[in-house]
């Protein structure tokens, strides 16, 4: 049995991009529909980064005024950048008056998936969009599968591709399921989730001779941090013995409270965005349309930055027929997206050990970070880019 459901926006993807999506839609009167491949226990169980800049808290707030981000999530008003063996204090309130929040993405997400259902979205788990047909038309749809196995057709005014790095939405935007500008790290993490409790108050950039290492957290009781490693590591190839040798050698001057390791994955960097955003009545936003590798805790951001972009113009397209806005977004989008592409490139090419690196490249890194850490210009430049950017600039 086919079916097939009529819509204004048809929104692929029930991560933070989609979902947001979904609620500035309703807000302006809207109706969207959204699904996702996943189940919602996988959505909420997904474990993705944990920063969340002053802007993206901010809009939180205005959705929902009793968001858990300000009671279960943590405001950090600064990071340290750890090299040579001392550690720097990069105080954002100080710096930019601005602060972020150590708040998880599954918490954001089953915050906004609680929120969606409570207000009567319609919300479908397990559908799996196959393809997105007739962009070049004021009526484009997706061909989807649902949970059943049954094929689905979704007719809609818009189609958004908010559905991840290997989305099918990207494909009727850019011509290919690649398209875009790309780069590879010959680097990853090994990131472990722990039963321990917190190491630090804030979190730890460090740069060692050993490599890179991040020391995060997740919650009195769980912490998680991240080893450089090779991009083709076992993540159970090290022993837990031999996981917080390897992380204590990298962060000298802090004693890791260590506990039992419970979750391990390996993490690739990649930088990529795509060579369009928009075609028609298709556009792509969060990881669809781009991907940051995690130095800079932008990916979630970013993909909140898009959304405010394209909601907006979603509005003045489809509420007061005005395509000015809509005809803007690449560009308008691209801004941000490409100075993120930057610090994101740049806080992981200055803090992580290139495994060419030889001594004059060593030397050379340590100069840099010097000159971020000694100069409050430097400081301030790391602070206004980490807590992010303020909306339209
Ligand atoms: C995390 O806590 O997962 C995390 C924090 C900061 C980053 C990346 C990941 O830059």
């Amino acid at each position: 049995m086919s079916t097939s459901v009529r819509t204004r926006v048809a929104i692929v993807g029930a991560g933070p991009a989609g979902l947001i999506l979904s609620q500035l839609l309703a807000d302006a009167g809207i109706e969207s529909v959204v699904i996702d491949q996943r189940s919602r226990t996988e959505i909420e169980s997904t474990i993705r980064a944990g920063i969340l800049e002053q802007g993206t808290v901010d809009l939180l707030t205005a959705i929902d005024p009793h968001t858990r981000v300000h009671t279960v999530g943590h405001r950090h008003d600064g990071i340290e950048l750890r090299f040579g063996g001392e550690g720097h204090r990069i105080d954002f309130r100080d710096l930019v008056d601005r602060s972020v929040w150590l708040y998880p993405q599954h918490e954001v997400l089953t915050d906004l998936l609680a929120l969606r259902l409570a207000a009567g979205q319609d919300l479908r788990f397990g559908v799996t969009a196959t393809r997105v047909e007739d962009v070049d038309t004021d009526r484009p749809r997706v061909i989807a599968t649902d949970a059943d196995g049954a094929p689905l057709t979704i007719d809609a005014d818009f189609v958004v591709g908010a559905d991840g790095s290997r989305s099918v939405v990207r494909p009727a935007v850019t011509g290919t399921s690649q398209g875009g500008w790309f780069r590879e790290y010959p680097f990853a993490w090994l990131g472990i989730l722990c039963e321990a409790p917190p190491s630090a108050d804030e979190l730890i950039y460090s740069n060692s001779d050993n490599g890179f290492a991040l020391i995060s957290q997740r919650s009195p009781d769980v912490q998680r941090m991240y080893l450089q490693c090779d991009p083709v590591a076992d993540p159970d190839a090290l022993t837990e013995e031999e996981i917080w040798a390897d992380l204590q050698s990298r962060v000298p001057g802090t004693t890791l409270h260590q506990g039992r390791i419970f979750q391990r994955d390996v993490l690739r960097f990649r930088s990529f965005v795509a060579h369009e955003l928009r075609r028609g009545r298709a556009a792509l936003v969060g990881d669809a349309a781009h991907t940051v590798p995690p130095t800079g805790a932008k990916g979630m951001n970013l993909a909140i930055a898009d959304v405010v972009i394209l909601a907006a113009a979603l509005r003045a397209l489809l509420a007061e027929d005005d395509a000015r806005l809509i005809d803007g977004y690449a560009q308008t989008a691209s801004r941000r997206i490409w100075k993120a592409q930057h610090f994101s490139w740049w806080m992981t090419s200055m803090l992580h050990v290139a495994p060419d690196a030889g001594e004059f490249d060593r030397r050379r890194q340590i100069g840099e970070l010097r000159s971020v850490v000694d100069s409050r210009a430097g400081r301030t430049y790391l602070a206004e880019a980490y807590t992010g950017w303020p909306a339209g600039v």
